[in-house]
């Protein structure tokens, strides 16, 4: 990024303190946030439990003080008589005063009895008005006090009704006492570092998954603006989220026709996509076909998860359905996004063998498939190729995605699967999810030359079947509690290594994506395994991978500005060819209507060369003030100037 004049610098962030402004041009809650501030931290010592209620009509729970041993203190809360597992005590963020895009911190000590998984959770409604839920952080009390330890978590502007609850499997009687709901601070990236998408650009993507959730601080859409050239949706395209019970069996009900599922978007996945779009990220579509996230009922009599299994005809032509139907309302909706790539199916070999895995429901939580339930077998996967060449528009490249593809039973397993589509040009790639694991003291798992024969390997196949790779969940954790500077040594090393290994393949390879931004985030945030700390500054790994690349920067390459004069606009000064003088707004650089400081803001960031700042040519016409030709940072002095009432603009 070019550094701007010193002086519109100084001026830009004098007038960004002036009105607590963050620089991506729009007022933010967050950055209201105070690190540390209490929302609610009770022990429930003034026995005040009306702030949580039970979870609707159909929730029995009765919630009270109680002084049945407290964790600490003489009281904590109790609630009895509940009739399931999801009954319990609610709290609504936006009564707290919670505000979209802030880091709240939650944790809680909660006792049940038996045997019983406890959970903090966070249930939201989207902008269709379906509900979500997201269980965040559990413990397991068999009777005694523990801690659900800390989660800390965002929600957006377009996530309406938040609420933080409390869940244990069974219906047992729940005691919560120490209950904490703090802010955290609010973090921004560092700009001035390398650009991953920059220094692997001759090579591959560089990608990243985002949750909705995930996508709602600032920090996390800036770092992916600035490393990023590819999104996965972590959760919202998995058919749990894309499937409509309700709608399903209405439509059954209406038509007699128990072959087509409803499919509908959610609004979280539009969080996401809306996004890609304003940003032009191209996305990995994941996953289609799977045995995880994709709810029984999808394979039952009148889609009811208590109904009898369908037989394999019936769910052949509700597969078809399905793909057509998740083609059809993603594409319709985002037909501008570039979709370059689609996981048909996913992790469909047990135990990393060669073979299907265990029938079975997913909620039962073993890893069991409904699809072999139905099919006996693996036979649903050639299918669910067939279906989606058929329905994918011919841009969208198709994969078969799985995880230990290293592993030497099932990688044979794998090969043999792609041999079988390839021979009918079912599919057009492998994806290596490449959930690693570095051991102190011990190889890691799988070592780097296990990996990298692995890889040697699938390039022959590809090679040999004309197929692409891409890798499309990496991360690489280290074992629990080793954190130290030698724990962050190690994991430079082995992603160097791995990193220098899918270099040496890349022209085999088309993506490499990693499984979250930063490692608070990530689903094995234990083993804190990807690129960024918390506070969203790089991490060793994170230079280790970057050291030693040769790369163009894009402020060199595609700072370019159309103009009718000149071609070396790669200088100082940026050309512009006025559009429309009838519409010139003297200073209105987004077009808002209005010269304000968002407009100083957004010509900032594209006159330092950030891809993500897009001026359009009337806004380019506009931010002409200083009465010379070319956009340059003496136009923004002058905007600036403007702000402080300093100069009126021309
Ligand atoms: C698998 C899936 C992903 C994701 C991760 C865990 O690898 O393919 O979609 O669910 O597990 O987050």
């Amino acid at each position: 990024m070019k550094r701007l004049h010193q002086a519109a610098a100084a001026l830009l962030s004098c007038v960004l303190a002036m009105q607590s402004m963050p620089l991506n041009g729009t007022v933010q809650a967050a950055d209201s946030a105070e690190p540390g501030k209490e929302i609610l931290v009770t022990g429930f010592e003034d026995k005040a439990v009306s702030m949580f209620s039970k979870r609707g009509d159909d929730d029995t729970s009765v919630i009270t003080a109680s002084d049945e041993k407290p964790h600490s203190g003489d009281y904590c809360m109790a609630i009895k008589e509940r009739s399931d597992g999801w009954n319990g005590p609610s709290i609504s963020l936006e009564s707290l005063g919670c505000k979209p895009g802030v880091r709240y911190i939650a944790s809680a000590w909660v006792k049940a009895q038996w045997y019983n998984d406890c959970k903090i959770s966070l249930q939201y409604t989207d902008a269709d008005g379906e509900q979500h839920y997201n269980n965040m952080s559990s413990a397991i009390s068999q009777g005694e006090w523990v801690k659900i330890p800390e989660v800390k978590f965002s929600f957006s502007s377009d996530m309406k009704d938040v609420q933080l609850y409390i869940e244990s499997t069974d219906k047992v009687e729940l005691y919560v006492d120490d209950f904490s709901l703090t802010e955290g601070p609010t973090y921004h990236i560092q700009k001035d570092i390398p650009s991953l998408k920059e220094v692997y650009g001759d090579y591959f993507k560089i990608g990243t998954a985002v949750t909705a959730a995930e996508l709602a601080p600032d920090a996390t859409k800036d770092l992916i603006l600035k490393h990023f050239n590819s999104v996965t949706l972590g959760n919202e395209l998995k058919p749990e989220n894309m499937l409509d019970q309700k709608a399903s069996q209405a439509y059954l009900k209406e038509t007699g026709d128990d072959t087509v599922p409803q499919v509908k978007m959610n609004g979280a996945a539009r969080t996401i996509l809306d996004f890609c779009r304003e940003y032009n990220i191209p996305v990995r579509g994941h996953t289609l076909v799977w045995h995880s996230q994709t709810p029984t009922w999808f394979f039952k009599d009148d889609y009811t998860k208590d109904g009898e299994w369908v037989d394999k005809a019936t769910m052949l032509k509700r597969m078809e359905n399905y793909i057509k139907g998740v083609f059809d309302v993603v594409l319709t909706e985002y037909p501008d996004i570039d979709f370059y790539a689609w996981d048909v199916v996913n992790e469909a070999f047990g135990n990393d063998s060669g073979n299907p895995r265990d029938p079975g429901t997913y909620e039962a939580g073993r890893g069991e498939s409904a699809w072999v339930k139905v099919f006996g077998d693996n036979s649903f996967i050639k299918p669910a190729f067939q279906y989606a060449r058929k329905y994918a528009p011919a841009n969208i490249k198709l994969y078969y995605n799985d995880y230990n593809e290293y592993m030497t039973a099932k990688q044979d397993g794998i090969i043999e699967l792609v041999r079988d589509l390839a021979k009918d040009n079912l599919i057009d790639g492998i994806g290596m999810q490449s959930h690693l694991d570095i051991r102190k003291g011990s190889d890691a798992f799988p070592s780097t030359g296990t990996y990298a024969a692995g890889l040697k390997k699938y390039v022959e196949v590809a090679k040999e079947l004309n197929l692409d790779l891409q890798v499309t969940e990496l991360d690489a954790t280290l074992d629990k509690g080793f954190h130290d500077d030698e724990a962050m040594e190690i994991q430079a090393k082995y992603y160097s290594d791995i990193m220098d290994t899918l270099v040496k393949y890349k022209d085999n390879i088309s993506a490499v994506v990693f499984w979250g931004t930063t490692d608070d985030q990530s689903w094995r945030a234990w083993g804190y395994p990807l690129l960024f700390n918390e506070d969203y500054s790089k991490k060793e790994c994170f230079d280790s991978i970057v050291d030693g690349i040769q790369y163009t920067t894009a402020a060199s390459t595609t700072r370019v500005v159309r103009t009718t004069t000149t071609t070396t606009a790669t200088t100082e000064k940026i050309t512009v060819t006025t559009p429309d003088s009838s519409k010139r707004l003297a200073g209105d650089v987004n077009l808002d209507k209005s010269v304000d400081v968002s407009d100083a803001v957004l010509l900032a960031k594209f006159l330092g060369g950030d891809s993500s700042a897009k001026v359009t040519d009337q806004g380019k016409a506009n931010g002409e003030v200083d009465g010379k030709e070319g956009l340059s940072t003496d136009d923004l002095t002058m905007i600036l100037k403007y702000i402080c009432k300093l100069v009126v603009l021309k």
